[in-house]
C-alpha cells in the first residue's frame, strides 16, 4: 500500500483551512495545496510510479482529497464574502436613526444665563438650603414674628418645625456668617409657597438671589449692576425704572419694572440691605454696606420665551421642552 495517510492529510487541510483569516492567505493556501506545484498536484503526478493494481485506490484517494479541499477553499471563500457583502434588508443610503439627545429644562437655561452675567461682574454662585430654619427665612432677614408670612397657613412647615424656604433670601445670612466681607454672590434655587396654581402662580418656583457687601456700596451701585444685567438679558435699548417698595431685609427697597411692550412689568425686588440684617450676620453695619436682590426665575423666562402659562415648566410635556434648543 501507499505510504500516504490520506484522511491524516485532509483533516489537517481542513484545519488549516478553516484557520485562516483574509482572503489572501485563504489563496496562499490554495497554491499551497492545489498550484502548479502543490502537493496535491505532485501526488497526482505521483499516480504514474505507483505499481499499477494500487494505482486506481491510490488515484480515487487523491482525487477525494483534492476534490475535499477544493470544497474546504469554496466553503471558506464564502464565509469571507458573505461578511462583507451588505445584507439585502440593510440600506445604506436609508437616513440614519438619530439619537435622541436631551436638552436643558427652560429654567435651567435661564438660570444658567443669569448667573453667568453675574459671574462676568465678579459674582460667585452658591448653593442654599431648600429645608430651611425659620431663623434663616424670616428672624434673620429682620421679618417679625407676627409677620402672616410666619403663618402656618403661608408657609410649609415640616414636623420638626422646619420649613421649606420661601425665598431665596436665607442664603444672605448663611453665607455672611460664613465668610467676611467683602463678598459678591448669586444664589439660585428653588422656593415654597403655598400658593393656588394658576396660570401665573405656582407652589413651588426658582428665584435666583443676589448679594454684594463691601465698605461702601450705594445705591448707585446697584442700579448699575441691575442695568446691566436686565440689559444683556434683555437688549441694549431695554428701559426699566426702580419704583420704591418695601422688604423687611432692605432699606430702602425697590421693586424693578422692565418695560415690555406698552406695559411696565415687575421683574425683580431689591434694595440697600437692612442693618439689621447685618447684626444679624456678625457684621458691624458701621462698616459695611451693602445691596441685595431677588429675581424670580420663571418670571423672566417667560417673558423672554413668550410663555404665557407658569404650568407648563413643571408638565414634562416633551412638546413644550424640545423647543428649547
Ligand atoms: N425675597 C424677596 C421675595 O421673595 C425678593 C427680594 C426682594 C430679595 C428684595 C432681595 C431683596 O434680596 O433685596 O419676594
Amino acid at each position: 500500500m501507499t505510504a500516504y495517510n490520506f484522511d491524516a492529510l485532509e483533516k489537517e487541510a481542513r484545519e488549516v483551512i478553516h484557520n485562516v483569516s483574509n482572503q489572501e492567505d485563504l489563496e496562499t493556501l490554495r497554491i499551497k495545496y492545489l498550484g502548479k506545484k502543490g502537493s496535491v498536484t505532485a501526488l497526482l503526478k505521483e499516480i504514474a510510479s505507483v505499481a499499477a493494481e494500487e494505482r486506481p485506490v491510490f488515484g480515487q484517494k487523491v482525487n477525494a482529497l483534492r476534490n475535499s479541499i477544493e470544497i474546504f477553499l469554496t466553503e471558506k471563500k464564502r464565509s469571507f464574502q458573505s461578511v462583507s457583502k451588505k445584507d439585502p434588508a440593510f440600506d445604506s443610503t436609508l437616513e440614519g436613526l438619530k439619537p435622541n439627545l436631551g436638552r436643558l429644562h427652560p429654567i435651567t437655561k435661564t438660570i444658567r444665563e443669569i448667573c453667568d452675567i453675574f459671574v462676568k461682574l465678579g459674582f460667585e454662585v452658591v448653593d442654599g438650603r431648600e429645608v430651611e430654619t425659620e431663623f434663616y427665612n424670616f428672624t434673620a432677614l429682620n421679618i417679625p414674628a407676627e409677620h402672616p408670612s410666619r403663618d402656618a397657613f403661608d408657609t410649609f412647615y415640616t414636623e420638626t418645625g422646619a420649613l421649606l424656604r420661601s425665598q431665596t433670601s436665607t442664603v444672605q445670612v448663611r453665607e455672611m456668617q460664613n465668610r467676611k466681607p467683602p463678598l459678591r454672590i448669586v444664589a439660585p434655587g428653588r422656593v415654597y409657597r403655598p400658593d393656588e396654581v394658576d396660570a401665573s402662580h405656582s407652589f413651588m418656583f426658582h428665584q435666583i438671589e443676589g448679594l454684594m457687601v463691601d465698605g461702601r456700596i450705594a445705591f448707585s451701585d446697584l442700579k448699575g449692576v441691575l442695568h446691566i444685567f436686565l440689559r444683556r438679558l434683555f437688549g441694549q435699548d431695554l428701559d426699566m425704572r426702580f419704583r420704591p417698595h418695601y422688604f423687611p431685609f432692605t432699606e430702602p427697597s425697590v421693586e424693578v419694572d422692565v418695560k415690555w411692550g406698552n406695559k411696565w412689568l415687575e421683574v425683580l425686588g431689591a434694595g440697600e440691605v437692612n442693618p439689621k440684617v447685618f447684626e444679624r450676620a456678625g457684621y458691624n453695619p458701621a462698616k459695611v454696606q451693602g445691596f441685595a436682590f431677588g429675581v424670580g426665575v420663571e418670571r423672566i423666562a417667560m417673558l423672554r420665551y413668550g410663555i404665557r402659562d407658569i404650568r407648563l415648566f413643571f408638565e414634562n410635556d416633551l412638546r413644550f421642552l424640545e423647543q428649547f434648543q
